[in-house]
């Protein structure tokens, strides 16, 4: 091999300038505005070597990566953004962030993390953080330090049983929550009142079964509701009172037999399609009455209206609501 040759082989495998080579599986996408780097379904078990250093994105899914530290991350102090989706983290240590002052989204779905140590997400500027399905079953408040400016948390398909309310106290710019698919039997009043901000709420397939009529008094911002999936079987009257930007509520596939007079009074900014009902086991007896008329007024605001039907009595069995006449409900 002649010189130049081997110098050049040298170059190649141990040696790059640190703002211009790529991780060997990796893939590096680089302009004058922002340098990605994407590790996508390769055998990695550890965090990749020679990030390039001034990298802004970084992605690193599919692998077996199962450690991440603080050090490694501080190597790219100008990193915005981190996605480490389906990898094999069960844990991440608590000055993880400390080198990377403008992370300000985080997605770490589908690993294995469960109990997170204090201040974890305390260090960087976070807006996003995604923690979809994982093992979470306790969420403490202490994972950051005062006040936070996220405004998306995905804490869904994990194994919370409580809301975490002493966190929300920190969280007053949280815009969207979704903790969907997660074990969570109910809601104490006064949870939710420090998320001042939210717009979308997503507790679909929970175990829900009632709601204190104050659930939501204070999330007057609200415009997506998601409650479906759940074990809801009454809900108190004046349970969406006082939502004035509500556009779209799901209740379906719950226990609902009755709607409770009143409920739906103040839903006028629903969207058309906005109300799901169906999936419900709706009694169509005399009180019936409230949801049936509501119905014949507001025929484009729910959803599959034809598909909302009666479970009971035999005699008007997968009748829809809305096609019943007043005789018939003895009206
Ligand atoms: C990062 O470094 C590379 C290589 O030196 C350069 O081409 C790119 O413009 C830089 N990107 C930023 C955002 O500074
Ligand atoms: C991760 O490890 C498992 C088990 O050792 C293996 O089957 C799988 O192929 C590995 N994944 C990747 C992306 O290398
Ligand atoms: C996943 O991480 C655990 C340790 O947390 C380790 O024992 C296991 O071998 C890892 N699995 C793979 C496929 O790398
Ligand atoms: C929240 O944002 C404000 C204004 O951008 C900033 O001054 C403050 O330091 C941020 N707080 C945190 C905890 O990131």
């Amino acid at each position: 091999m002649t010189l130049p040759m081997k110098t050049l082989l040298l170059l190649l495998v141990c040696c790059c300038n640190p703002a211009s080579c790529c991780p060997v599986l990796c893939k590096c996408y680089i302009s004058p505005r922002n340098t990605q780097v994407v590790c996508n379904n390769v055998p990695l078990t550890h965090f990749p070597e020679d990030i390039p250093s001034n990298t802004s994105s970084l992605t690193i899914q599919y692998t077996n990566l199962s450690a991440i530290s603080e050090q490694q991350l501080s190597a790219t102090p100008l990193l915005q953004e981190l996605h480490l989706f389906n990898n094999n983290l069960s844990s991440l240590p608590a000055d993880l962030f400390r080198g990377v002052p403008r992370l300000f989204s985080v997605a770490l779905s589908d690993n294995q993390l469960d109990l997170l140590p204090a201040n974890v997400f305390g260090h960087a500027p976070l807006r996003n953080l995604i923690l979809k399905n994982n093992l979470i079953s306790r969420v403490d408040a202490d994972w950051f330090t005062g006040h936070s400016n996220i405004t998306w948390l995905d804490l869904s398909g994990n194994r919370l049983t409580t809301l975490p309310t002493a966190l929300f106290q920190k969280l007053h710019h949280l815009e969207n929550l979704d903790l969907s698919h997660n074990h969570l039997e109910k809601i104490v009043a006064g949870a939710l009142d420090p998320l001042i901000s939210l717009e979308r709420l997503t507790l679909e397939g929970n175990k829900l079964s009632t709601l204190d009529p104050s659930t939501f008094s204070r999330n007057l911002k609200l415009t997506h509701l998601f409650l479906l999936e759940n074990r809801l079987e009454t809900l108190p009257p004046t349970l969406f009172h006082g939502l004035p930007n509500l556009l779209h509520l799901s209740l379906d596939d719950n226990r609902l037999r009755h709607i409770t007079p009143g409920l739906l009074d103040q839903l006028q900014s629903i969207e058309d399609d906005g109300l799901d009902l169906t999936v419900n086991p709706w009694v169509c007896d005399k009180k019936v009455e409230y949801l049936w008329r509501w119905l014949q007024k507001n025929p484009k605001k729910a959803f599959l209206a034809d598909d909302i039907k009666c479970s009971s009595p035999d005699s008007l069995k997968e009748r829809s609501v809305m096609s019943l006449t007043g005789s018939e409900l003895g009206l």
